[in-house]
């Protein structure tokens, strides 16, 4: 019997019995209702991996406003379609009673970082996300897993949790995709009405101007935007903002906003 007190060296054994001969897999998570920022991490992921993976499931317990869940869109024959097209080689879109076979009794829960920012207006909202990601992790056992720099506290905590409980699955953050006018892409976009539509880009066009995050709420307000929080954290800019009953979300390094 060999003891093994270090916890790196049981990590080699572990994956020298599991051998070198699997193929590598890549694993996308998503709500659906796809656009190309959900389409940029798969294209790594077929990139970087001999097998991608994706999941659709708008995620129940994510959402802390019902009227959202039951808004939110779904596209599910144009998506399949873009999966295709990008060379997926597996769709998981399971239903809910079989992802929740504890009936919603266990949840993965954070003390701090889920507390903040995003987390501090929708209570509940990253227990949803960790529960659900942890979930899809355990069953598809990917290598590498993509998120995307747009969600940046959904990634760094999702980082965090594959690290506290070992999940041996490298978290890979991808960068934010926008409109040619500087929106980051959202599936909640689609739901803007067209004025709403031509204003949004201010968002990201104040977010990244190097100014104060005093002046950026008035300018915001001025223009109509509803502030939910504007915050630096960790060397970045973080905001979410509502703009006719629709909330955005966006965050920029700090860097990025100097010479924005
Ligand atoms: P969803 O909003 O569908 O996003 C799926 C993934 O796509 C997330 O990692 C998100 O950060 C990334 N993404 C969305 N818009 C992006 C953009 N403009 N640029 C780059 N990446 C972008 O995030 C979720 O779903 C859910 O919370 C989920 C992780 C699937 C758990 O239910």
């Amino acid at each position: 019997m060999k003891i093994v007190t270090n916890l790196e060296e049981w990590r080699a054994i572990r994956a020298a019995l599991d051998g070198d001969r699997a193929p590598e897999v890549g694993f996308v998570p998503t709500m659906g209702a796809l656009h190309a920022g959900h389409a940029s991490l798969f294209e790594r992921s077929r990139k970087e991996n001999r097998i991608t993976a994706g999941s659709i499931l708008v995620n129940p317990t994510q959402f802390n406003d019902p009227s959202d869940y039951e808004k939110y869109p779904k596209t599910w024959d144009k998506d399949v379609a873009l999966l295709e097209k990008l060379g997926v080689d597996y769709l998981l879109a399971p239903l809910m009673d079989a992802m929740y076979p504890d009936r919603y009794r266990y949840f993965v829960d954070e003390r701090e970082l889920s507390k903040v920012l995003c987390g501090a207006h929708r209570p509940g909202h990253f227990q949803g996300v960790l529960t659900v990601v942890m979930k899809l992790l355990n069953l598809v056992r990917p290598d590498r897993a993509y998120f995307g720099e747009k969600d940046y506290q959904q990634l760094q905590l999702i980082s965090g949790m594959a690290r506290a409980f070992f999940m041996g699955c490298e978290i890979v953050p991808c960068p934010i995709v926008r409109e040619a006018d500087g929106l980051a892409m959202s599936s909640r976009n689609a739901r803007l009405s067209a004025d709403h539509r031509e204003r949004a880009p201010a968002f990201y066009r104040a977010l990244s101007s190097g100014k104060s995050v005093e002046w950026i709420r008035e300018t915001l307000e001025t223009e109509g935007f509803e502030v939910e929080y504007l915050e630096d954290r960790d060397g970045r800019r973080f905001g979410a903002v509502w703009l006719g009953g629709i909330r955005l979300i966006d965050n920029v390094s700090m860097g990025e906003a100097r010479s924005g």
